[in-house]
């Protein structure tokens, strides 16, 4: 990612390694549509709104830090990935990225399948009201009670992860009288990256079995002869925050390779692929994802292709995107508490959250934009890292950004792009309480999830 330092000078210019700062937008009252949900703007007071509703309101009512989802938004991108993959396919939103009965409803609603990877998420899917034949039950390591729970309810189907596994649910299935469908995941020896594709022998990892060394085949002709398994297809995920679809292209290669040798060898065309999830969003505004519609497209014809030179009948596609659907659709909105500038340095701007509700910058270096959102300013930019307030050094939401010079306490800053793995992997570090998850549209706010308690916490100490 190229950066550059401010040409307008922002203050502690003097210090700033040349070429490593993010520069400023022009304005910095602008909202990048890019990182921002859909109907986020700045209303003529200059508080910004969100599904009509000012934000400096939501505040007052549900009060910060909070995750603002905007429903409208969800639902846009479920719906456009739904109309991109036409009813030929099917998408399966992963619900590790965010997940409650509410985004179930909408997924149900907007004719999305549901991707869960714990007996908790089925739960949740099942407490939802999802038909339990729309979800597909993933993990390397589910127990022997989350597969009768998951064969019971009658799953769509069990992605088997290992040769135990294939066992396992064989013989689970079989106990309870049933023939379950499912898929096996295998790696295919890719290994995507934000911004690059390295392929390599990526098979050094927990998931999956590799296609090298055989060992995919080996599964599939052991699945194939047990009774209580109904093998529907391969599956495949390649990585997360993918901008370059050429590890698609491999991974689509090696999946219809593998195909053609089940044909060839047992005489079965396996009726399914799955390609996985993992498709980048835009945290800051040098991110360009692709659209939806672009992917399937890219997606499709791949597929479509390969089969073609394998003379194999093109498979069901499906996909799995997780953060593409609910990552920009939500913000975190803090309350700034001090803001501490060092000389020479940098401004520290300290917020009443941090790494219990967003750890992805500390675990991953992740980057992300902030924005003062509770009021427009006009004084210079200056260079700030926002962080929370954890007692941890490394305990950082937003590495580096530039906010109006004149912040102050009492502000309201929002970190856009946080709907993915922000409240889906919040904690109760420093006994910190998780914030709420509270969904706007059409000028009205309810909370989805809500803030946490300190009888919550107190609730599972038993004393
Ligand atoms: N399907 C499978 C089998 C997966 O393992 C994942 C993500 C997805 C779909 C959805 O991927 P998405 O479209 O959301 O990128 N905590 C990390 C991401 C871990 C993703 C794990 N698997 C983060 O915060 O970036």
């Amino acid at each position: 990612m190229s950066r550059s330092a401010h040409p307008a000078g922002p203050r502690h210019a003097d210090v700033l390694p040349e070429g490593h700062y993010a520069a400023p937008a022009e304005d910095l009252n602008a909202l990048d549509p890019k990182v921002w949900a859909h109907t986020v703007a700045r209303d003529a007071d200059g508080v910004v709104t969100v599904g009509g509703l000012p934000v400096t309101q939501l505040a007052e009512e549900y009060g910060t830090p909070a995750y603002v989802l905007d429903e409208a938004d969800f639902r846009d991108r479920a719906r456009a990935w739904r109309t991109a993959f036409g009813a030929d396919a099917d998408v399966f939103y992963a619900g590790k990225a965010f997940l409650s009965r509410a985004v179930v409803r909408w997924l149900d609603e907007e004719g999305l399948n549901l991707d869960v990877c714990s007996g908790g998420e089925l739960a949740t899917a099942l407490a939802a009201g999802m038909s339990a034949e729309r979800i597909a039950f993933h993990g390397n390591n589910k127990s022997p009670e989350e597969i009768e729970r998951a064969v019971r309810a009658g799953v769509g189907r069990i992605v088997l992860d290992s040769f135990q596994e294939i066992v396992r649910v064989a013989h689970i299935a079989q106990t309870l009288g049933k023939r379950q469908r499912v898929q096996i995941r295998i790696t295919v020896g890719v290994e995507a990256h934000t911004h690059e594709f390295i392929a390599t022998a990526h098979e050094d990892q927990k998931f999956g079995i590799p296609l090298a060394g055989g060992q995919a085949a080996e599964a599939v002709r052991r699945a194939l002869q047990l009774d209580g398994l109904e093998v529907i297809g391969i599956h495949s995920h390649i990585g997360s925050q993918i901008f370059d679809m050429s590890g698609f292209e491999v991974a689509a290669h090696r999946v219809v390779g593998l195909l053609k040798d089940v044909r060839d060898e047992h005489g079965v065309e396996l009726p399914e692929i799955d390609l996985g999830g993992g498709l980048g969003i835009a945290y800051t505004s040098d991110d360009d994802p692709r659209e939806p519609h672009e992917i399937a497209k890219a997606l499709t014809e791949i597929v479509t292709r390969e089969c073609e030179a394998a003379r194999l009948a093109t498979p069901r596609i499906s996909v799995e995107p997780g953060r593409a659907i609910v990552g920009p659709t939500a913000f975190t909105l803090y309350e700034v508490g001090t803001v501490k500038p060092l000389d020479g340095l940098r401004t520290y701007v300290s917020v009443d959250g941090g790494m219990s509700d967003n750890i992805r910058t500390a675990l991953y270096d992740a980057e992300y934009s902030v924005a003062l959102v509770s009021r427009a300013s006009d004084a210079e930019p200056m260079l700030v890292r926002v962080v929370g307030k954890h007692c941890e050094s490394g305990d950082i939401v937003v590495k580096d950004a530039f906010l109006p010079g004149d912040l102050a306490p009492g502000d309201l800053i929002a970190v856009p792009a946080t709907g993915a793995y922000c409240r889906s992997m919040a904690s109760n570090y420093n006994h910190a309480l998780r914030p709420p998850v509270v969904s706007v549209r059409d000028g009205a706010a309810r909370v989805i999830v809500r803030r946490e308690t300190e009888e919550d916490l107190l609730r599972l100490d038993v004393g």
